[in-house]
């Protein structure tokens, strides 16, 4: 048939089809068509049922599309550290694929630790090609909750103490998910900083230490990470559970942000429909499920913003204004995810996530203590190495609540340790200490059977036996991902190590001089052998290739050039929220009466000297700072001063170091922090060679939020720039003029 046509007309014809396809293609269809006009031209073509529809979920984790035009269905998926897997439509047990496993990443706190912004790109690119794989429209994280206490269950989810580094952190984690047309959602906005009566606690704190600590980085990551979803927190504020918040979700978040993309709802953080429909709630998620067990069967119809909400708009109750602006939230997510025609196409479960996720682990491990170079282990001297200690055999990406993964595997540090150190030496491994050996998460299971029925003396006893013939002794414990240790939904009952390691630690370090102490943990702990112990590693929770990257530092392959994005109090009540009797307050209530003196603020502010600052980590090699100079002494609001100072590798290693800018206000009106975080940059030298480092600093450096004019000031006087290696650890310093 087409061979007889003549070419003329054939090409007429489709040239008038094509014509009027143009035409008549709908202008929500057209990605050539402006994002607004897209929104506007789909929610016009919508029923009010598809539009009520789309507002909460249809199972656990996904909502409801408009099949009719074309609108696929959007799908969440935890977490932060990798792609969840799948789970029954309503259940949170697992679906039972076999085309789920994925790689698990680092722990944000090891990202944090890093200081290193191109880890987070890499990071945020990597899990969201895993997220887009598996053609998901958001992914549930990052967590940027500010660590209040070492006690929260959950603050290994999230970026440390420091709103600046968290700051600068997110951002590039944001972009790397978002550039694969998958929507990061960072959470909780906001103020949940503990587990225990999460779902019930309003927070009381004043507005200087929100602005100034608790939303930095929520605000980061909507105003430089352009972040297209956030999710509110289970907890309440101003009276008003954070899910449906007017102040968070309306004045700060729309109003003071200028925020465009949806708010998601924590799973079970919905109470209340008006609130819902008022205070900013644009899909609600979860409800009659506490987010982590418990749930309502196939309640969707009974959520707030389902049946109710339709009830409340046919009556005429309410109208349909509140509606329309979630509904545009909603689809102007879909149009940036899974409507994109350009959209990337992803990967999952590869070799080049696994190594990205190694390269994120070496760079966040923090060497915190090496006495005598006990580290690197040296290879030619060691003959037997006694590995000790139960977090070297146990799997941590299973566990800890949300962030639980189902990984494709994953490298033990007894493993790892084995993989690179071959026949070089004899390594003997000794349980040391039973703790958890639960071996399941919301049936995933590890497949590892830790039990070990023999009493816990001579369990130990045999590891200071093994301890006492090895030239090095590696002990690997910590804490792990059980309930009441670095879990979601409840907190941490002590500072200290549970399953009395520390006795197990100061028996081993008395029969051996060659001891390391490698912490696993997403929290500082509490160590009364630290005098006694020459080496510390802080090892995170480092994911899929573990065992390689804690080997590949231990051996001296990879030099160490992590550093704390968390203080180590040497005690609970060294902390400023212990220390003032708020944490974790009542059922109801709880205050931060430590106001912005979170972290470093307070030690400075009390003098109180830390087991490990914030910012401390140290390195196989070592450096020599110069002096730090300024392009000016002077500088007005309207210009910045440029603090320059050289870094030497005086050591015989390259390694990577993380040099720090502090800010002081030397005289303000209201009661300021000794100093603060300002700048951070981490540069890697060569053996003798010299870079500088420089830092451009404007009046945001040195602005405090007026609570009374809730506004930023940066009062006229005189400063300090202090530059440090850590926050205890400064270098060198110089005052300059704020005219
Ligand atoms: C959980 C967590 C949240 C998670 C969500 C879905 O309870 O609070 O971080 O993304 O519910 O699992």
């Amino acid at each position: 048939m087409l061979r007889k046509m003549k070419l003329v007309p054939v090409l007429l014809v489709s040239g008038i089809i094509g014509l009027n396809a143009q035409k008549d293609i709908p202008v929500y269809l057209d990605d050539s068509k402006p994002l607004e006009e897209r929104v506007e031209d789909a929610l016009s073509r919508m029923t009010l049922e598809e539009k009520v529809a789309m507002v909460h979920a249809q199972s656990k984790f996904s909502s409801k599309g408009v099949p009719r035009l074309g609108i696929p269905e959007f799908w969440m998926t935890d977490g932060p550290h990798g792609i969840r897997p799948e789970v029954a439509w309503d259940e949170w047990r697992q679906a039972g694929w076999t085309n789920d496993s994925c790689i698990a990443f680092p722990a944000l706190t090891c990202l944090a630790a890093s200081w290193n912004t191109n880890m987070s790109l890499l990071y945020g690119i990597s899990i969201g090609e895993e997220a887009r794989y598996r053609n998901k429209t958001v992914l549930l994280g990052p967590g940027v909750n500010i660590y209040r206490s070492p006690l929260n269950g959950r603050n290994f989810e999230y970026m440390g103490e420091d709103p600046f580094l968290a700051s600068k952190m997110v951002v590039p984690y944001v972009k790397g998910v978002q550039q694969n047309g998958v929507a990061a959602c960072v959470k909780h906005f906001a103020l949940n900083n503990q587990e225990t009566n999460r779902h019930t606690v309003n927070v009381n704190v004043d507005d200087r230490a929100l602005y100034e600590i608790y939303l930095p980085a929520f605000k980061a990551a909507v105003q430089e990470g352009n972040a297209w979803a956030i999710m509110g927190a289970y907890n309440l504020y101003k009276g008003q559970h954070c899910c449906h918040n007017q102040y968070l979700l309306k004045d700060i978040l729309r109003d003071e942000w200028g925020y465009d993309g949806v708010v998601v709802a924590d799973w079970g953080g919905t109470h209340n429909t008006r609130e819902a429909i008022f205070n900013g709630l644009d899909m609600e998620f979860g409800t009659w499920t506490d987010g982590l067990t418990m749930g309502q069967t196939n309640a969707y119809d009974n959520y707030f913003l389902a049946d109710p909400y339709l009830k409340l708009i046919r009556s005429g109750e309410v109208g349909t204004k509140e509606l329309d602006e979630k509904v545009r939230n909603i689809l102007r997510l879909g149009f940036r995810t899974h409507m994109d025609k350009n959209r990337p196409y992803g990967s999952f479960g590869t070799e080049e996530h696994a190594l990205a996720g190694r390269k994120i682990a070496q760079e966040g491990i923090v060497l915190l203590q090496n006495k005598n170079n006990v580290l690197p282990i040296d290879l030619n001297k060691a003959k037997k190495i006694a590995v000790i200690g139960e977090n070297a055999i146990k799997m941590m990406t299973v566990g800890g609540g949300s962030s639980s993964l189902k990984a494709k595997y994953e490298v033990l540090p007894l493993d790892g340790l084995k993989n690179r150190i071959g026949t070089q030496a004899e390594i003997v491994y000794a349980r040391g200490y039973l703790g958890d050996a639960s071996n399941s998460y919301n049936n995933v299971v590890t497949g590892q059977d830790l039990s070990d029925n023999r009493p816990a003396e001579v369990i130990m006893a045999e590891a200071i036996e093994v301890a006492k013939t090895a030239d090095y002794v590696v002990f690997i414990g910590g804490l792990n991902k059980s309930a009441f240790q670095d879990s979601e939904g409840n907190d941490r009952l002590g500072l200290g190590l549970p399953y009395n390691q520390d006795k197990l630690i100061s028996a081993l370090a008395k029969v051996n001089k060659n001891l390391i102490v490698v912490n696993i943990s997403g929290n500082a702990v509490a160590m009364p052998w630290v005098n006694e112990v020459p080496a510390i590693v802080q090892a995170w929770f480092l994911g899929t290739e573990t065992g390689n990257a804690l080997a590949s530092v231990l051996v001296g392959d990879v030099n160490p050039s992590g550093k704390l994005p968390f203080t180590f109090p040497v005690k609970l009540n060294d902390n400023a929220a212990h220390a003032m009797g708020e944490f974790p307050g009542s059922e109801k209530q709880v205050t931060y009466n430590e106001g912005i003196f979170v972290g470093y603020r307070w030690h400075d502010k009390q003098n109180i000297k830390p087991l490990f600052c914030f910012g401390h980590g140290l390195s196989y090699t070592t450096f020599e700072y110069g002096k730090v100079s300024a392009d000016k002494k002077e500088m007005t609001a309207n210009d910045k001063i440029t603090f320059s100072v050289t870094v030497k590798n005086t050591g015989n290693r390259e390694g990577a170091e993380i040099v720090q800018l502090y800010i002081s206000d030397l005289k303000s009106t209201l009661p300021r922090p000794v100093k603060e975080l300002k700048g951070f940059d981490k540069i890697t030298l060569k053996p003798g060679e010299v870079k500088t480092v420089t830092f451009d600093i404007d009046k945001s450096a040195l602005s405090y939020f007026d609570a009374y004019k809730h506004e930023w000031v940066a009062e006229p006087g005189d400063f300090e720039a202090l530059i440090g290696a850590s926050s205890s650890d400064i270098k060198t310093k110089t005052t300059f003029k704020l005219k």
